[in-house]
């Protein structure tokens, strides 16, 4: 068998937008791509009595991975596709007379212009919310980034959102509103659990959806830690009755943080010594599965951004024995899909209702103004993969420097600038290519306004830079961000860092092969525990740097003597006094707050603009 599957993509991806009198003109345009090589599944899935298709931690990436270079072409499927994808095998279900349920454990926000870009702020994600409830959602349930303000979010859910889904669990997550006496009720955002029957094998199921003790969320909605949780009447009354499984949902991970599903399994287990628990898991970016001490318990976590589709199956038949049961991490590209679905023609894979959604999504797209096209970046730039070119030097060594070349400090122009930024303006990596508005969102979503420090020694920035990338160094607070919520959405980074890191640093030089493509390399504790045993594909792991810096200053070639020097707006105090010397303090006086309007998210679009002109093949 063929191992790669190399597609030449045309695909309708980028949009020239042009400036003529006033009116945006958009032009789709195909985009070929020699490099979107996707490579194929090498074995057929597992079915069991019961399939479980798992999306997590979506984050607003509906729209797949648009880049063409590996592994972001791995996960190229659009939301479109995936509805194609479960369509189909819920009809191969059906033949073999199998159940077949789509679950999703939170975070549909936060990521991509789609979900970010939406023009009412307070309604962010409320656009792409609605493609959830085009798909035949089984059982969702609520994640951190739908508790966090703005307030509107966590209200949406409970007041739209919920009643329009089959079943939206939280068995833990409440919000305050107002009730008919002019009085305020907590109740619980969607439904606490939910009871129900298969409909091929008429499989008695009971349900949670339960959440981790986030913090850091709106004042309207609260956690109910787990452990107390499972102390209510209403919880014990829930788990009296022996279902053929229980299905617990939820935003915490299989992994030692953010994890207290033992909690939540100890009462079910007390009462029923060897009912399957299936446990489908989020929250930390990640692929991981585990089985608990007894072998009826399998939790299973699904990646995030779209770029896992989780795939667990088991069989009840052998009630004595352990669970059968298998689980997979796809890629979800159509490649994958197609195979899987045994379809080689678009005719034979694309249902109706799947290319509407991607239409749609596209057309959301422009909506939101996010196919506004900068420029065409000439080269990768990345973030945390190792690479010739990084993405924090670009914006410190070229893109505000080219940017703010005008704009001067105090309305001096005697000193050059210099840039003393904190990394975490940055999330995402900049592909070679297009460079349209959504990419902006992705890589730089925060809107830090840039303030000037006059007259800096340069010593005393380069002694800062080192002193806050040390150990004392205070991490990054985006503007919108408070404390808590910037503690957990950073630890989550960091176990997703350490994962990735892990899997480049463990994986045997073996297993790295001429014919594999870049992409996850997951060891777990299921299966086999081979590293790579649960990866629908078999790739080759991706280097990553395993230490980012909090702070990055330059460019590097400046080299006077005194600078003024570019700050975000927050944290500020911080970097003055780590400036400051006995014999010379930095003061608020010394900030010049109307240097730019600029803000940090406008960055790297006002810098294609400038320095990125389209390529000629991209012109209409
Ligand atoms: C599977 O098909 C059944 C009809 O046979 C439908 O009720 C159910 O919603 C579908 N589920 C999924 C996840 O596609
Ligand atoms: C959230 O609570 C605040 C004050 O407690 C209230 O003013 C606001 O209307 C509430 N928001 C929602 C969406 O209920
Ligand atoms: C949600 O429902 C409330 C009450 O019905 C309504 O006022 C509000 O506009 C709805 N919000 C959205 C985003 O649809
Ligand atoms: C499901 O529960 C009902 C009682 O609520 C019981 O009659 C039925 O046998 C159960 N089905 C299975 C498959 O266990
Ligand atoms: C949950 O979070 C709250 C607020 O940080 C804390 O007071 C409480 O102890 C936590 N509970 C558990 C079980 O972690
Ligand atoms: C996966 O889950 C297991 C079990 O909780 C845990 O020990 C392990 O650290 C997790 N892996 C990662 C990369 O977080
Ligand atoms: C379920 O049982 C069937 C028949 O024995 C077997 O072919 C299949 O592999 C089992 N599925 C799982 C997930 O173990
Ligand atoms: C960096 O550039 C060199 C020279 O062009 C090349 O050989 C190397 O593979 C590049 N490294 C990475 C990580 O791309
Ligand atoms: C700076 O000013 C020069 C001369 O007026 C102009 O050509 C250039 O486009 C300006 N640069 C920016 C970034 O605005
Ligand atoms: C800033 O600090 C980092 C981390 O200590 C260091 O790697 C880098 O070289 C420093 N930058 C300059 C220009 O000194
Ligand atoms: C900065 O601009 C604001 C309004 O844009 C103005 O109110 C304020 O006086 C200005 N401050 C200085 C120091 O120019
Ligand atoms: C920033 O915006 C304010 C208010 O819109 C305006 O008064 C001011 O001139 C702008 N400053 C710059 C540097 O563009
Ligand atoms: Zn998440």
């Amino acid at each position: 068998m063929k191992a790669l599957a190399p597609l030449l993509v045309f695909l309708v991806l980028g949009a020239v937008a042009c400036q003529d009198g006033g009116n945006e003109h958009r032009f789709r345009v195909p985009l070929a791509s020699p490099l979107a090589v996707q490579a194929q599944p090498y074995r057929e899935l597992v079915w069991g009595d019961v399939n479980i298709i798992h999306t997590t931690d979506t984050h607003g990436w509906l729209l797949g991975h648009q880049k063409s270079r590996p592994p972001e072409s791995n996960y190229k499927g659009t939301f479109g596709d995936l509805a194609s994808f479960v369509s189909r095998m819920n009809t191969t279900a059906q033949d073999k007379g199998y159940d077949f349920l789509l679950v999703d454990t939170g975070d549909l926000r936060d990521g991509t212009g789609v979900s970010d870009g939406h023009p009412k702020e307070q309604w962010a994600g409320e656009e792409t919310d609605k493609f959830f409830l085009r798909m035949p959602y089984d059982v969702m349930t609520i994640g951190n980034h739908e508790l966090y303000n703005p307030p509107t979010v966590a209200y949406d859910m409970h007041a739209n959102f919920s009643k329009k889904t089959k079943r939206y669990l939280t068995s833990n997550a409440f919000i305050t509103i107002n009730g008919d006496n002019g009085l305020t009720k907590t109740v619980p955002i969607g439904w606490q659990f939910a009871k129900f029957k298969t409909s091929r094998k008429r499989l008695n199921v009971t349900a949670f959806g339960v959440t981790f003790n986030a913090t850091g969320i709106s004042p309207n909605v609260s956690v109910q830690p787990a452990e107390i949780m499972v102390n209510q009447p209403w919880f014990l009354d829930a788990i009296k009755e022996r279902p053929s499984f229980f299905l617990l949902t939820g935003h915490m991970s299989v992994g030692e943080r953010f994890n207290d599903w033992r909690a939540v399994v100890k009462p079910i287990r007390d009462l029923h010594k060897d009912t399957p628990i299936i446990i489908l898991a989020g929250h930390t970016h990640l692929r991981n599965c585990t089985q608990f001490d007894d072998d009826k318990v399998v939790a299973i976590e699904s990646g995030a951004f779209m770029d896992t589709v989780g795939w667990l199956s088991f069989n009840l038949s052998n009630t004595d024995k352990p669970l059968d049961y298998s689980r997979r991490y796809l890629d979800p590209n159509r490649v994958t899909y197609k195979y899987h679905t045994h379809t080689q023609k678009d005719e034979d894979f694309d249902t109706d209702e799947g290319k509407s959604i991607t239409k749609d999504l596209w057309k959301l797209y422009d909506d939101f103004h996010l196919s506004r096209v900068w420029g065409s970046s000439p080269k990768d730039y990345t973030l945390f993969r190792v690479s010739n070119n990084s993405v924090l030097d670009l914006f410190v060594g070229e893109a505000l420097p080219g940017v703010l070349n005008n704009v001067t400090c105090k309305g001096s122009k005697k000193r050059p600038k210099f840039f003393f930024i904190n990394s975490g303006v940055l999330r995402y990596d900049i592909y070679e290519g297009i460079f349209d508005q959504n990419d902006q969102l992705t890589a730089a979503p925060y809107p830090d306004k840039l303030w000037c420090v006059s007259n800096v020694a340069l010593v005393d920035a380069k002694r800062a830079n080192a002193t806050m990338n040390g150990s004392n160094g205070q991490a990054y607070l985006p503007v919108d961000l408070r404390e808590a919520r910037r503690r957990e959405t950073a630890e989550v980074d960091a176990i997703r860092r350490n994962w990735l890191l892990q899997m480049s640093t463990h994986a045997d030089p073996e297993l790295q092969q001429d014919d594999r493509t870049l992409g996850y390399v997951t060891t777990d504790q299921c299966g086999n525990r081979q590293a790579g045993d649960g990866d629908d594909v078999k790739h080759n792991p991706i280097s990553f740097l395993s230490h980012l810096p909090k702070i990055v200053i330059g460019p590097s070639t400046v080299t006077a003597p005194f600078v003024d020097l570019v700050i975000l707006d927050h944290g500020w105090r911080d970097v003055l006094g780590n400036l400051s010397v006995p014999d010379h303090k930095y003061t608020e006086s010394d900030i010049d707050k109307n240097f730019t309007n600029l803000t940090t998210n406008e960055v790297l679009g006002k810098y294609a603009q400038i320095a990125w002109p389209p390529k000629h093949e991209l012109r209409p």
